[in-house]
């Protein structure tokens, strides 16, 4: 984005009511306990074998848990196997501060908000783009792949937290009179379970509260933590580097104009869009299944929803802004992450150069992987060459040591806990595991 970010983005998130750790000083309700048991129950595919926590696992900052998968195409295998989507899981976490897609028309105009890259999990429908967003994997053939929405009602009416789900929401999901095939049927695809009206009707309001209660799941503080280094000493704990880093960030780096960083619990992002003219990830499988791939990001999805040009074009090849909580967690020093939309880069150290240098070096005469280009000391083109952001980044003109210095800083965003801590010796206060609680 252009202009003054830090003071556009919190009154929205302030008026929607989605600002994150709210919870914090006190357990977790049963919803969020809830969601959480949803978000990890891997029945809720169509083999049994994925659930959400299958590519957004919180040692990793919520984004997918595979060094050999981030190390390439970055894009994660579906329940069925050889099915791949095109993009790179964001974190899932923080990701509940996102108000409800909308055109803001301050300054020269933009969208800000929804959840996904590229902004079509918008919150119109339920009202909270988290939620939005959580009806979409369970169904998508490239994802969790369940032929209906049914399949998901039935098979959480099913799951040893049905329980606790009623205790939620009401025993309204076991007065559905599910036909005696489902379980099998579930498991095929093209398939729609034969429903009277009233059961149907019924099966959409209980998809609406599972998508619901993982929205309140990560909404929740065990998942927007807001305990990094960062944030505990209220800046005080952080070394000198990371010190240096922070202030570079927000100044001569440039970064904070769109990873806000000021205020209470920043999220590090103001969930509007741009295109940073991030390379084609040559390993992306959906570049390599179809050659002519391109990523049109938030331009796309206008287009599909039928927005005149004059909307969609300016917007084509822009992604969301992501937030930069945790992202450099990963559950060992060798684990290898993957950053931006398609997962180009593999370093943070990459990122910050080629924002330093996009358009200082040659262009590279081929489709070169990240450590290609660094090697060569060239950058190649663009994913999407139009609408490329030029005002914010490129030519930074920041050193070696203050992109390391930068680096620095970001590692300094990782939450303190971390998930295999799942030790309720470990808790802190208002930040526990469902385990802990049963
Ligand atoms: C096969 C891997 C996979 C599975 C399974 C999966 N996701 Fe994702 N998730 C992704 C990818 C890839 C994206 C980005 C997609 C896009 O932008 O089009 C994403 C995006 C998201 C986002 C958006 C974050 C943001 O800031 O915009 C959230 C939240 C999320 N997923 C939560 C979930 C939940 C909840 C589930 C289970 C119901 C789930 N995911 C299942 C891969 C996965
Ligand atoms: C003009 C807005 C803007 C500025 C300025 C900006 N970023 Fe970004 N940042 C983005 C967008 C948009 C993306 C996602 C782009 C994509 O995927 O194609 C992103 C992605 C990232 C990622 C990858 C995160 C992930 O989870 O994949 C990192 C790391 C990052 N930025 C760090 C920085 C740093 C460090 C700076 C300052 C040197 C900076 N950004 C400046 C908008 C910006």
């Amino acid at each position: 984005m252009k202009r003054k970010i830090s003071l556009l983005a919190c009154p929205m998130i302030l008026l929607l009511g989605y600002t994150s750790g709210s919870m914090a000083g006190r357990g977790a309700i049963p919803i969020e306990v809830l969601g959480e048991r949803i978000f990890e129950d891997q029945d809720l595919s169509i083999n049994h074998n994925q659930s959400c926590a299958s590519c957004h696992d919180a040692g990793w900052g919520g984004t997918g848990p595979d060094s050999i998968i981030n190390g390439a195409g970055a894009v994660y295998e579906g329940s069925i196997p050889g099915r791949f989507g095109n993009r790179k899981p964001p974190s899932s976490a923080y990701a509940t501060p996102s108000p409800v897609f909308h055109f803001s028309t301050r300054g020269d105009g933009q969208f800000v908000g929804g959840n996904f890259w590229d902004g079509r999990a918008t919150g119109e429908r339920l009202a909270n783009p988290a939620a939005d967003q959580a009806q979409g994997p369970f169904l998508n053939p490239a994802e969790q792949a369940l032929p209906d929405a049914a399949c998901v009602v039935y098979r959480v009416s099913m799951a040893s937290y049905a329980p606790l789900y009623e205790k939620v929401w009401g025993a309204g999901i076991s007065s559905i009179a599910f036909p005696a095939d489902t379980d099998s049927l579930c498991g095929q695809e093209d398939v729609t379970i034969q429903l009277t009206a009233e059961d149907r009707a019924k099966v959409e309001m209980e998809y609406d509260n599972i998508a619901l209660s993982i929205a309140a799941y990560e909404d929740s503080p065990e998942v927007n933590r807001f305990d990094s280094k960062f944030d505990a000493g209220r800046h005080g704990k952080l070394s000198e580097q990371e010190r240096r880093g922070f202030e570079l960030f927000q100044g001569k780096g440039k970064c904070a104009a769109c990873h806000v960083s000021s205020g209470r619990n920043a999220a590090f992002t103001d969930f509007t869009y741009d295109n940073l003219g991030v390379p084609q990830n040559p390993e992306n499988p959906a570049l390599i299944a179809d050659p002519t791939f391109v990523d049109s990001g938030l331009g796309g999805f206008l287009m599909k929803r039928g927005e005149p040009a004059s909307v969609y074009e300016p917007e084509i090849g822009k992604m969301k802004v992501p937030t930069l909580r945790n992202v450099d967690k990963r559950p060992t020093p060798d684990a290898v992450k993957a950053y931006m939309h398609n997962g180009y880069f593999k370093t943070l150290k990459g990122v910050v150069h080629f924002y330093n240098t996009r358009d200082v070096k040659d262009r590279c005469p081929g489709p070169f992987t990240e450590a290609e280009a660094l090697a060569a000391n060239c950058w190649p083109a663009p994913e999407v060459a139009e609408n490329v952001n030029a005002e914010e980044l490129g030519n930074l003109g920041l050193t070696d040591e203050e992109e390391d210095a930068i680096v620095a800083f970001m590692k300094a965003l990782t939450d303190d806990e971390h998930e295999d801590d799942k030790d309720c010796g470990h808790r802190k206060k208002g930040r526990r595991h469902s385990e802990c609680d049963d």
